[in-house]
């Protein structure tokens, strides 16, 4: 339901709190400044004042990945969105730098290539597989609870020389709740001491069972270091993927979540986000969480500039007019006043929230005092 703060009503009215609260109280209802009352009766106020309100809705602003579904003829081929995850220390980092020096369009090895919280990779067959960093459990955790779908597969690397550990556990739990596809990459192989077929008995256990005992888990040893098997690992990706028919429709606007954001010195607030759907063009108008701004340039994992980003492609995002959360979901909208009316009014929602848990505060301090 629609709410709203008696602090913000008076705002919104140019009018003292005190006196809201004191309508309110003629109406019956006792309240503070930061006392959240429902639309109907903040709509009985403003009418008591002689005001006309008029309520803007959560259908007429909010905008989602739920809104419009694309035909079926629309949607085209795009490329899997992976997560590495796994216990601390196996060698996910490692991992993805080296899936990223097979890159074949990437030039040179060891060339700069700016760090962003997500890279796309050519492989040698021309398919192309996008990957994403994402800092830990929490945050995979964290974007999966507020509904962002990201991964369609997660890679779990287990060390050879370690097996599973509590972290292995906690990803394989995550994977299972997310309802997404594990590949599991059995790591520094070229260990003397690694024992593959022991992490596969492991597996076992957390009910994941390897194609080799007879299951359907399909496991990859590889080696960071010694760069084995990285092809093998992505092929294997890329047969995973073909089951999961991972299809999006490029012409439309796009829709996308933030994978990172922040504040850069010279750059404004920039954000790495991921296109879901539709086609992110430079001059685009859009909404990322309570935030919005235009496209000003579009920057891909190689550190260039370019003019569109489509389904799967992660690149950052210029132009925005504040810093959105890891998680937020963006979308392109027709024009800045839509823009800017989703941006306030999800600004004003998360402010009355805040207000709101405030105000709960002080009531359970008042308890304790008693
Ligand atoms: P956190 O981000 O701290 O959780 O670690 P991580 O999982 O990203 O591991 P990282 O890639 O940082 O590797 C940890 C250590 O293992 C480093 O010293 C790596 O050099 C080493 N390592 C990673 N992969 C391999 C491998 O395939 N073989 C060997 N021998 N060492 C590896
Ligand atoms: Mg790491």
């Amino acid at each position: 339901p629609e709410t709203i703060t008696v602090q913000e009503l008076a705002n919104r009215m140019a009018e003292r709190a005190v006196d809201v609260i004191r309508e309110l109280m003629k109406m019956g209802v006792m309240s503070t400044i930061n006392q959240v009352i429902d639309a109907d009766t903040a709509e009985l106020v403003v009418a008591e004042f002689g005001h006309t309100a008029r309520r803007v809705s959560e259908a007429d602003v909010e905008i989602g990945l739920a809104g419009i579904d694309d035909a079926q003829g629309d949607l085209a081929p795009r490329a899997p969105v992976v997560t590495v995850m796994g216990h601390v220390d196996h060698g996910k980092t490692s991992l993805l730098d080296a899936l990223r020096s097979t890159d074949v369009v990437s030039g040179e090895a060891g060339g700069i290539t700016q760090h962003i919280g997500a890279y796309q990779v050519t492989t040698e067959s021309g398919a192309k597989i996008t990957f994403v960093d994402t800092p830990g459990h929490a945050a995979f955790t964290d974007m999966r609870a507020r509904g962002a779908k990201v991964t369609d597969l997660v890679i779990l690397v287990v060390a050879a020389d370690d097996g599973i550990m509590p972290q292995t556990v906690e990803a394989i739990h995550h994977a299972k709740a997310a309802d997404v596809p594990i590949i599991v990459a059995i790591n520094k192989c070229d260990k003397p001491e690694a024992d593959p077929a022991r992490v596969r008995t492991e597996l076992l256990q957390h009910e994941l069972v390897p194609e080799e005992l007879g299951g359907d888990v399909m496991c990859v040893e590889v080696s960071a270091k010694a760069r084995t098997n990285l092809g093998q690992l992505e092929e294997t990706i890329l047969l995973q993927a073909e089951m999961l028919d991972l299809k999006a429709n490029p012409d439309r606007p796009a829709e996308g979540v933030v994978i990172e954001a922040k504040m850069e010195q010279g750059r404004g607030s920039v954000a790495t986000v991921l296109v879901q759907r539709g086609t992110l063009r430079k001059g685009d108008i859009f909404v990322a969480g309570s935030e919005w701004g235009r496209v000003r340039a579009l920057i891909d994992d190689h550190g260039g500039t370019v003019d569109a980003a489509g389904p799967a492609v992660p690149v950052e995002v210029l132009g925005l007019n504040g810093t959105p959360e890891a998680g937020d979901e963006m979308v392109v909208v027709d024009s800045d006043t839509r823009a800017r009316e989703v941006s306030e009014y999800r600004q004003r929602k998360k402010r009355d929230v805040r207000a709101a848990a405030g105000a709960r505060g002080t009531l359970e301090q008042m308890f304790e005092r008693i």
